[in-house]
């Protein structure tokens, strides 16, 4: 089990907003594990916690070729003394295909390669049977880690915060951590949420997740009432950036040393930044949530040519 207690609140120093009142503080979940980083801990933590009490055989997850969840759950699986397969999308590839897979197959995750088509099966209830019946006794975990018990373990979030923020902003892709975040909110906090997805219905995905976890309408109601949906800073799509995206990445770094991921953080710093230009931020705390995802710039700045950090 790892500590969070590496995961310090930073304040960022900016002139401009200190003039209207507004300070920034960044929570460093990105500070917690090189590769279980993020809101990936918060998300594995009692996914791995309920698997040894259950004694399940291992974790079984999804995830894509480059996917932060899928390495961090072979490294959380791997200190944990427990098993992990991790179901690939792509029958093209294979344990060699690139470093994050090489990663995962070093750290003793059975790596099980499926057709795009198959894939796109996995939250098919048949399938997942079919699955159970292949892997018996291994615990199921969503893509992302989009569970219940995903969501709990960002709830505790929040809950280590001293300073009492008035907004908190965090980049969004399965929903499981604002999910949790929205449950950790007292009096009139309000959580900004930006979709790393492009044409994503943040709310009603929100929902979906409450509902699943057997939460009630007037619970989920009131929970997104405190929920401010920014739809516009998904670049293009999931994975997708360009320059002006890049270049904020990199600026933001050479500025305040804080490194952002062009796929979630990035775009959500972004939003931030051009957000709180509204006269509403002015005397306010604001808390961006970093959650992770370093361990993707590598391939995105050899592609794309840009040394961001
Ligand atoms: C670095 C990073 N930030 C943010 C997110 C979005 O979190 P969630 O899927 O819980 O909405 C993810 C995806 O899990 C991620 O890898």
């Amino acid at each position: 089990m790892l500590n969070t207690n590496q995961s310090i609140v930073q304040e960022i120093e900016i002139s401009s907003l200190k003039n209207r009142g507004i300070s920034l503080f960044v929570k460093r979940d990105d500070l917690i594990h090189e590769t279980i980083s993020g809101n990936k801990w918060r998300k594995l933590k009692y996914n791995i916690e309920s698997c040894v009490v259950k004694k399940k055989k291992g974790i079984l997850t999804f995830g894509g070729a480059y996917s932060n969840h899928l390495i961090a759950t072979a490294s959380a699986c791997h200190k944990s003394g427990i098993k992990a397969i991790g179901i690939v999308r792509g029958d093209e590839l294979n344990a060699e295909s690139n470093e994050t897979l090489k990663a995962c197959s070093m750290l003793d995750m059975e790596l099980v390669f499926v057709s795009r088509k198959d894939y796109k099966l996995r939250i098919e209830k048949a399938f997942v049977e079919s699955i159970s019946i292949k892997y018996p006794n291994f615990m199921i975990v969503p893509e992302g880690g989009a569970n219940y018990y995903g969501m709990i373990g960002c709830q505790e979030i929040l809950k280590e915060v001293e300073v009492k923020p008035d907004h908190i902003f965090v980049a969004q892709g399965t929903t499981t951590t604002s999910c949790g975040l929205a449950m950790g909110l007292i009096d009139n906090q309000i959580l900004h949420v930006v979709p790393a997805l492009k044409g994503f219905n943040s709310l009603s995905e929100m929902e979906s997740l409450y509902l699943q976890s057997g939460m009630d309408l007037d619970w989920i109601e009131q929970l997104l009432g405190k929920v401010e949906v920014y739809p516009e800073y998904h670049f293009g799509g999931y994975g997708k950036y360009n320059l002006a995206l890049l270049n904020f990445i990199k600026e933001f770094y050479e500025n305040h040393s804080l490194k952002l991921d062009p796929v979630y953080t990035g775009k959500a710093m972004f939003a931030l930044m051009n957000e709180i230009q509204d006269v509403s931020f002015n005397d306010s705390s604001i808390l961006f949530i970093h959650t992770g995802g370093l361990q993707g710039v590598g391939p995105i700045e050899k592609k794309s040519g840009v040394k961001l950090f």
